[in-house]
């Protein structure tokens, strides 16, 4: 078993750095941390979950919406002002669907889809928050998710203000296999949402990842990803030791070599439920 210390970026696959990134910044409040040929990395100022984008060219594969990231809002009157920002704004940022705000699983929410065909969804738990039972359920994913209110100086202009990046997803072709997975391989929280869904999460962040039952799930290169933590190189070398000797009666699928990078060293796998993994040491 790993001993991640974080559940520290999410990757994403998209078609032209420049268009996704202008989404990312200038509809989602993400801001740059570094950029470079091809490749990107964002984060939102309350969240310590990183994005990254990894451009793979008009010919990356179109993504389902059922595989799609979050950020937060605090009012439902705010899902509605992105609704009619991003309808606006639909040609600028080459914007794909936007959908109408729905109530679903206790959000109010507004999906849309940027120019990589990702999708986003804008989510707001105000009225599930307010009720202080129910908001500790599930691990405590559909409280707040920040310490303190950012601004609207800082994001003025559009009516809405993301306050945290909060999710992101998986797919599952069985629910009890990846959810054994996630917690005896992986270490990593689960808490049950329904018969078809659970929340994964690292016990140090609320950040949270929706992995729901899918038939057929299509398969993705590793640009599509998340990345743990752990502490040192040698754990990275012990994960993949232990990856390539049992990987099989593990639920690894597909498993890539170590890299070694800068001093640090990372590998990619794939789990039961097709979905890619990073385990990188910290630098
Ligand atoms: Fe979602």
């Amino acid at each position: 078993m790993i001993k991640p210390v974080a559940l520290a970026a999410t990757h994403m696959e998209c078609r032209d750095l420049k268009e996704s990134m202008a989404v990312m910044t200038d509809l989602l409040a993400f801001e740059t941390i570094s950029e470079e040929p091809g490749e990107a990395i964002l984060k939102h100022p309350n969240s310590p979950w990183v994005l990254v984008l990894h451009q793979a060219g008009a010919e990356a594969p179109a993504k389902p919406m059922h595989n799609h990231w979050g950020v937060r809002v605090q009012t439902t009157e705010e899902v509605d002002r992105a609704y009619a920002y991003l309808t606006a704004h639909k040609k600028e940022y080459k914007l794909g669907a936007i959908g109408k705000p729905t109530w679903s699983h206790g959000s109010y929410s507004c999906y849309f889809v940027e120019p990589g065909t990702n999708g986003w969804e804008i989510e707001c738990y105000e009225d599930f928050a307010r009720k202080e039972v129910a908001a500790q359920k599930f691990g405590g994913v559909k409280k707040p998710h920040w310490e303190e209110i950012y601004p609207e100086e800082k994001f003025p202009g559009r009516g809405y203000v993301p306050q945290a990046f909060t999710h992101g997803t998986l797919v599952s072709g069985d629910m009890e296999v990846s959810k054994n997975f996630y917690t005896s391989v992986l270490n990593l929280e689960v808490h049950r949402f329904s018969g078809h869904v659970i929340y994964v999460k690292h016990p140090s962040a609320q950040t949270y990842i929706v992995c729901a039952l899918r038939e057929n799930p299509k398969v993705f290169s590793p640009n599509f990803r998340n990345t743990l933590t752990v502490d040192a190189k040698a754990a990275v070398n012990e994960a993949y030791q232990e990856f390539s000797a049992r990987g099989q009666e593990l639920g690894i699928t597909e498993l890539w070599p170590v890299q070694e990078n800068n001093g640090s060293a990372s590998f990619c796998f794939r789990d039961p439920g097709t979905n890619c993994w990073e385990i990188a040491s910290r630098n």
